[in-house]
């Protein structure tokens, strides 16, 4: 059986070792935020967060995931308390059909996590592997761009107070 940690819990896994974490989330878990799009890590629909990492979960079987920090858009908030990246979505009414969203947004809070003030360029750079066949890509940076807003005055306002 393999143990993960996933949204800051332990879990037991009773899949095989070489199930892709998409199937185990969803299928096992009913953490059903990351998506299959491809199944082949060319779309990005099913991306999570490892060690920091955004990843395909498509493709990354769950037997190399022991001992590691898996963080799936269920682990950023919920509906009735939901973090900056998922509020900025909200705010910028982002999501049309919405199946890219949940992995754009892990990718992105992975890229914010490791670099704050990232640039559009940056932003636009880091987003290549996600395909939105809705066209929403002006909505998405704008969201990232309000997500990173809110957790830098975040930032400054803990600052201010120590
Ligand atoms: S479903 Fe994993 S990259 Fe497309
Ligand atoms: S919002 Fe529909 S695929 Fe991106």
């Amino acid at each position: 059986m393999t143990t993960l940690t996933i949204n800051g819990e332990s879990r037991s896994i009773k899949a095989s070792p070489d199930t892709p974490l998409l199937y185990v989330l969803r299928d096992e878990l009913a953490l059903n935020a990351a998506k299959y799009g491809c199944g082949l890590g060319q779309c990005g629909a099913c991306t999570v967060i490892v060690d920091g990492k955004a990843i395909f979960s498509c493709i990354t079987p769950v037997m190399l995931l022991e001992g590691r920090t898996i963080t799936t858009l269920e682990g950023l908030g919920n509906l009735g308390a939901p973090g900056p990246m998922q509020r900025a979505f909200l705010a910028e009414q982002a999501a049309q059909c919405g199946y890219c969203i949940p992995g754009v947004m892990m990718r992105a809070q992975a890229l914010l996590n490791r670099d704050p003030h990232a640039t559009d360029e940056s932003i636009k750079a880091e987003l290549q592997p996600h395909l939105c066949r809705c066209g929403t890509h002006m909505r998405i940076l704008r969201a990232i761009r309000r997500a990173a807003e809110e957790m830098n005055s975040k930032t400054a306002d803990a600052r201010t107070r120590r």
